[in-house]
């Protein structure tokens, strides 16, 4: 017997104001960002919480140095930039990916190349990364995408070979591993984003540069800083006002920072049961037909930073489009109070600025670098057909738990069970 959906004046399964929202507050990270108020003297708070930060961060990650700073994408582009990457060098970059991982290479003049993904894992498939690259080429910057790590071992290889750098993006990825290995400590620099909805959330913005090397470092340090030399809390008695070179202001702010050092704490723990949430959703939701769940390779660590699910009309013996399954299933889903929504909604290489090729003015970095790089939309089949058939599940997050879940997994089967109604 069929059963009526929320969507058609059906009772909704998941009962309203049930999903709590990321990142929770706890008492003691109140303590920890009031005793940024309560200390002392206010103004040494800045250079205790960054270095504080970043030392933590650091040993977490298993590196040598770490840089708090103010985005993931200052700290993206403070990778490519202390690693030499210049003017007309060319970066290959996932095709699919928040934008910001290919803004910080035009940041610094630049040129992305973009290289399709995996269909299983939606990173960048490291299968197609040397044919993308020429004489340009300087460096590879795969994604850790939705808290996955990307395939590192062949796109290392592919690097050594070929003399390139490695830059992670690990904004998803706090705490993922691969075959053990922590995300972000593979290779020569990696650029984590502490933004509010990240895994390691500052509730505003925020990011953290990682590096092994002293010397990718120490130009790290000082692109972060104006182009000085860094003196942070002895401005007066040492500052040179001296640019050595072309620098930003990157710094964070030590509210969010004493706020993200007390979330580091619970991060494996936070990790530990968001992957617990999602594993259910996976053994119960892919028992439903029509219905793909995340693969996640053995040597992988997961984090899910987010949970996407596929829509197969096929399997359900349906005749219309993956787009359209998926678009009335997550109408019918929201309906029933699951919290299910879209994120990109196109590739990065389809996005105006990569077709119109124009960067920050007068068709600069491509022009002003004579670059012959294009951006053909159909040479990312994969990315194209991922962002027409997937949507993402949120409340995954604690302190949401297994209860939830299960009323997530219960909305799922009465909406596929139900769909001819979703789709009328
Ligand atoms: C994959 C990826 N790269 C880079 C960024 C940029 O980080 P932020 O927003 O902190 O600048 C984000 C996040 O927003 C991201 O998801």
């Amino acid at each position: 017997m069929s059963e009526k959906l929320a969507l058609h004046g059906g009772e909704r399964v998941v009962p309203e104001g049930l999903v709590k929202p990321w990142p929770y507050v706890t008492e003691a990270d109140r303590k920890a960002v009031m005793a940024v108020f309560d200390s002392a003297a206010i103004t040494d708070q800045q250079r205790v919480q960054s270095e504080g930060l970043a030392r933590e961060f650091a040993d977490y990650l298993g590196v040598k140095h770490c840089i708090a700073v103010n985005s993931g994408t200052a700290a993206l582009h403070m990778c490519v930039a202390s690693l030499g990457i210049g003017p007309g060098d060319e970066v290959i970059v996932p095709a699919f990916t928040f934008w910001a991982t290919a803004a910080a290479v035009l940041h610094h003049n630049a040129i992305p190349v973009f290289v399709d993904i995996d269909p299983r894992t939606y990173c960048i498939d490291p299968a197609l990364i040397e044919p993308a690259l020429t004489e340009q080429t300087r460096a590879i910057m795969p994604v850790h995408i939705h808290g996955l790590s990307a395939d590192m071992d062949p796109i290392l290889e592919v690097a050594e070979r070929h003399g390139l750098a490695v830059i992670e993006d690990v904004a998803q990825a706090h705490g993922a591993r691969y075959k053990g290995r922590m995300c972000g400590a593979m290779g020569h620099a990696a650029g984590f984003s502490t933004q509010a909805s990240k895994t390691l959330s500052s509730g505003c913005q925020g990011g953290l540069f990682a590096t092994d090397d002293d010397a990718v470092y120490e130009r790290a340090d000082q692109i972060q800083y104006f182009g000085e030399r860094v003196v942070v809390g002895r401005e007066r008695e040492e500052q040179e006002y001296n640019a050595r070179g072309l620098g930003w202001m990157y710094r964070g702010d030590m509210f969010s920072q004493a706020f993200v050092r007390s979330q580091l704490k619970r991060l494996d723990e936070n990790n530990a049961l968001r992957a617990e949430n999602c594993r259910y959703l996976t053994e119960h939701l892919s028992e439903l037909p029509g219905i793909q769940t995340p693969h996640v390779p053995e040597e992988c660590g997961h984090v899910y930073y987010n949970y996407v699910v596929g829509f197969d009309p096929e399997a359900l013996g349906l005749d219309v489009s993956a787009r359209t399954l998926r678009d009335e299933a997550q109408e019918a889903l929201k309906a029933e109070g699951v919290n299910v929504g879209l994120w990109q909604r196109r590739s990065v290489p389809a996005q105006d600025i990569f077709q119109s090729r124009e960067g920050y003015g007068k068709g600069c970095p491509w022009r002003c670098t004579d670059s012959q790089v294009t951006y053909n939309i159909e040479d990312y089949p994969r990315a194209n057909e991922f962002l027409d058939s997937h949507c993402y599940v949120y409340g995954i997050n604690p302190p949401n738990d297994l209860e939830l879940m299960g009323m997530y997994v219960e909305a799922f089967r009465k909406v596929t069970e139900n769909i001819e109604q979703a789709l009328d």
